[in-house]
C-alpha cells in the first residue's frame, strides 16, 4: 500500500482513529443528513489512499439501493438486493471484503477500473438504512485493520447522521 497521505500517520489504527475524529467533528455540528453524507464521503476520499469510488448506496423501497452521495465517477444507480457486492451486504447485513471483484460473483462493475472492495451494511434500529461501498483500482486493498476503522466509521455514521429524515426508507 502507498504512503499515507498524511506523513503523521504509520499505521491505520491511527488513520482511522483521525478518520473518526475528523468525522465526528465535521456531523456533530449539523444535522442535515444530506450534507452530512457528502462531507463524509469527501473526508473518506481525502484521507485513504488507492481509491477510485467511496460512497452510499441508500435503501430505496423493499428489495433496492439507490445512488447516494459519492466521490468517483459517475455510477450505477439502481442495485437490487441480494445481487453484487452492495446488494449482497444490504440483504445479508454483513460486511463483504472483496479481494478481487472480478472473482465476486454477479458484481456489478460501475467503474471498470475498480479491483478490489469493501462494502459495509449501515444498520439503524435493526434495519438497513444504506451501505457505504469503497472501491480500489488495485487488488487486495483492503484487510482487516481497513474492516475494523470503517466499523468505527459507519457506528459514528449511525449515531450522527439522521437516518430517520432520509426519505427513500
Ligand atoms: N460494485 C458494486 C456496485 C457499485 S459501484 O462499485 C460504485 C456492486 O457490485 O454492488
Amino acid at each position: 500500500m502507498k504512503a499515507f497521505k498524511h506523513p503523521e500517520f504509520t499505521n491505520k489504527t491511527e488513520l482511522y482513529r483521525y478518520m473518526n475524529t475528523r468525522l465526528v467533528g465535521l456531523l456533530s455540528s449539523e444535522f442535515d443528513w444530506l450534507a452530512n453524507l457528502c462531507n463524509a464521503t469527501a473526508l473518506m476520499n481525502e484521507l485513504l489512499t488507492e481509491i477510485n469510488w467511496v460512497g452510499f448506496y441508500l435503501k430505496n423501497g423493499e428489495k433496492e439501493l439507490i445512488l447516494g452521495p459519492f466521490q468517483g465517477k459517475p455510477a450505477c444507480v439502481h442495485l437490487s438486493y441480494g445481487k453484487g457486492v452492495c446488494g449482497t451486504a444490504a440483504e445479508t447485513e454483513s460486511v463483504q471484503l472483496v479481494p478481487d471483484v472480478h472473482a465476486y460473483p454477479g458484481h456489478v462493475a460501475c467503474d471498470p477500473d475498480s479491483r478490489s472492495e469493501i462494502v459495509l451494511p449501515i444498520i439503524v434500529a435493526g434495519q438497513v438504512v444504506a451501505v457505504l461501498d469503497i472501491d480500489s483500482p488495485i487488488l487486495n486493498r483492503f484487510d482487516e485493520e481497513d474492516q475494523q476503522g470503517l466499523e468505527k466509521v459507519v457506528k459514528t455514521l449511525c449515531q450522527y447522521i439522521a437516518w430517520n429524515q432520509v426519505k427513500k426508507q
